[in-house]
């Protein structure tokens, strides 16, 4: 009995230091947090995979229902899936998952590629399939160098109920510059 009372005090007090120790390093333990993303080529893939680790917060893609080939993402092309999405404002782009259960988590960082100037659709549909009402939102992008600023503004108009936090471009970011915005966000 002793043997196992001490197993279980040992296990607590290692999650403890464990937790203590994230805390330290940015304070995200305090909240539970999801890194959802979208990526087609995975350049935004990886800045999202970083931000998990920084924060120990769970990855979710955004995956839609029909993955995007080359041809849907050319963009010369004015007839392909992205430019014909990107060209309708009411365009939602089927989900693999429907509905996500969401209700474990506070603070939401939700990444994308920028995809003429705004978030690509299926991020609408990811904002509207699910219930984020009280969550915090944190949107962070990569891009060919346009910054972020146009797509966030979108969201904010589009979805002014949620509370949205100021956005990051994440272009080749180190995992430092991206641990300091993490920690300025007060997180
Ligand atoms: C359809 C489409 C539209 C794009 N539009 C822009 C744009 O307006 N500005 C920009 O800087 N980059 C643009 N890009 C480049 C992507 O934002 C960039 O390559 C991004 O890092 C890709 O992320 P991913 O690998 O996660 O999909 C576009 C790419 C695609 C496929």
């Amino acid at each position: 009995m002793n043997k196992i009372l001490l197993t279980i005090a040992a296990a607590v007090a290692i999650c403890f230091s464990a937790c203590a120790q994230k805390n330290e390093k940015t304070g995200m333990k305090a909240h539970q947090t999801l890194v959802a993303y979208f990526s087609a080529t995975g350049t935004t893939a990886k800045a999202a995979q970083s931000i998990a680790d920084i924060t120990g917060g769970t990855l979710h893609e955004i995956a839609p229902q029909t993955a995007y080939t080359n041809a849907d993402l050319d963009w010369h092309n004015k007839q392909s899936r992205s430019s014909v999405e990107m060209g309708d404002t009411n365009a939602r782009p089927a989900l693999k998952e429907t509905k996500t259960d969401l209700s474990g988590y506070d603070v939401v960082f939700i990444g994308y590629p920028i995809w003429w100037d705004e978030a690509p659709r299926i991020i609408n549909t990811f904002i509207e399939n699910n219930d984020l009402k009280g969550k915090t939102f944190i949107p962070f992008a990569t891009s060919g160098g346009s910054s972020i600023t146009n797509s966030v503004k979108a969201l904010r108009q589009t979805y002014p109920d949620l509370n949205w936090k100021e956005g990051r471009l994440l272009n080749r970011a180190s995992t430092e510059s991206i641990q300091k915005w993490i920690s300025a966000n007060g997180l």
